[in-house]
């Protein structure tokens, strides 16, 4: 059932004004492009051909098609789509198309821009999950990251990838009282919630005297995870099918981070207070969680309020209500005056809050 049929037709809207009806659709059909433009970035994306038109000069439909193989007649019309869409340039004629090199930063260059972000744009969500997240409207029950598959965990990392990439060894951790130096010397790290792994990657390759943990409820994620590290020879990572929950309460790490999870877990309190345990006396806690005031009309300051609603029923939320009685923050909800209440509820007495320029996200150093 597409279509909501329970609920009641027997309304008359005849008598609205049809200007401000056609204005209100517009802004509703403003979606649909959206819709429509990120299928055509993610194509864009996954064909190679943003990196192939990164640097070069304008080129036409026939030639783009020469050089990359694919066909001229799809080719015109993804790179006209683009055009309207204002992600490539075009001459005079129309005739010849270009990506700038601002578009190359924002759509091309994954190693090297912080505002990398094609590939925040997914192949469409399987029917199959739409349909769960129809039903979950009435049972209350969202889908684990695990049950969003490979598709979830690699998009993730995609899209929260920059930031991991190119801040997390030079911006951040110099930030963090005494955690370059314990990991130059060799130090027990435990990222909780580490997805495919990127940022573990990134760490153990900086820092080969430590010791790299992974722990994720996802298999899927855990399985790409180990993979990734294989094919780049780090030896001083292992990855722990578990929760936060189950960190191991010995006091044994010296450096924990939480990146983008705690808002999606069901328990997120629970994992607190295991990161407490499970940390050393004088170790350090990293935070990132989305950047939110706690108050949805404050938030209404952030132009991407909706995708991040959006990003919170589609994933984040529904993670977090996985299990009956889930606390279910979802994207917005690990707001900095729910950090700190957590943390000191759990007994941290140090709590301080980072903005190191990340669009998306805040950064709150944790201590005992
Ligand atoms: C948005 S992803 C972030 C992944 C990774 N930290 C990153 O920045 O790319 C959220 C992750 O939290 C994990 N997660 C959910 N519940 C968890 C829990 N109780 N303990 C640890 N991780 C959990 C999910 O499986 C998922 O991999």
């Amino acid at each position: 059932m597409a279509d909501g049929a329970p609920f009641p037709t027997d309304f008359d809207t005849s008598d609205v004004d049809p200007d401000e009806a056609s204005m209100f659709a517009f802004q509703v059909y403003t979606y649909k492009m959206g819709e429509m433009v990120s299928l055509m970035i993610h194509l864009g994306d996954r064909l190679g051909l943003y990196r192939f038109l990164a640097g070069k000069e304008p080129l036409t439909a026939e030639q783009v098609a020469d050089q990359t193989g694919y066909h001229p007649r799809w080719i015109l019309e993804w790179l006209r789509g683009q055009e309207a869409a204002k992600l490539l340039t075009y001459d005079a004629d129309g005739e010849t198309f270009q990506l700038s090199k601002v578009g190359a930063s924002v759509l091309a260059d994954e190693n090297h821009s912080l505002f990398f972000a094609a590939g925040a744009f997914a192949a469409p969500q399987e029917p199959a999950i739409v349909e769960r997240l129809a039903e979950a409207f009435t049972t209350g029950l969202g889908l684990s990251w695990e049950e969003l598959g490979p598709n979830g965990a690699h998009r993730t990392e995609r899209m929260l990838g920059p930031w991991s990439r190119l801040a997390f060894v030079p911006n951040i951790i110099p930030a963090l009282e005494g955690v370059k130096a314990k990991l130059e010397t060799g130090a027990m790290v435990a990222d909780v919630g580490c997805g495919a792994g990127l940022a573990l990657r990134v760490l153990a390759a900086e820092f080969p005297n430590s010791t790299f943990h992974g722990y994720d409820p996802s298999e899927t994620a855990l399985d790409i995870a180990r993979k990734k590290a294989a094919t780049d020879g780090l030896e001083n990572i292992s990855f722990i099918h578990a929760g936060g929950e189950d960190l191991p309460a010995d006091q044994g790490y010296d450096f924990i981070y939480t990146f983008d999870c705690l808002h999606d877990m069901t328990r997120p309190a629970d994992v607190i207070a295991a990161i407490k345990t499970a940390l050393k006396p004088d170790g350090t806690w990293l935070i990132k969680d989305i950047r939110s005031s706690g108050d949805f009309v404050k938030n209404h300051k952030n132009p991407m309020l909706a995708m991040h609603y959006g990003f919170s029923v589609s994933s984040c939320m529904s993670s977090a209500m996985s299990e009956p009685g889930g606390a279910g923050l979802g994207t917005l909800g690990f707001s900095p005056p729910v950090a700190e209440e957590m943390c000191r509820a759990a007994g941290f007495g140090h709590f301080e809050q980072h903005d190191f320029g990340d669009p998306a996200n805040l950064y709150y150093e944790v201590r005992a």
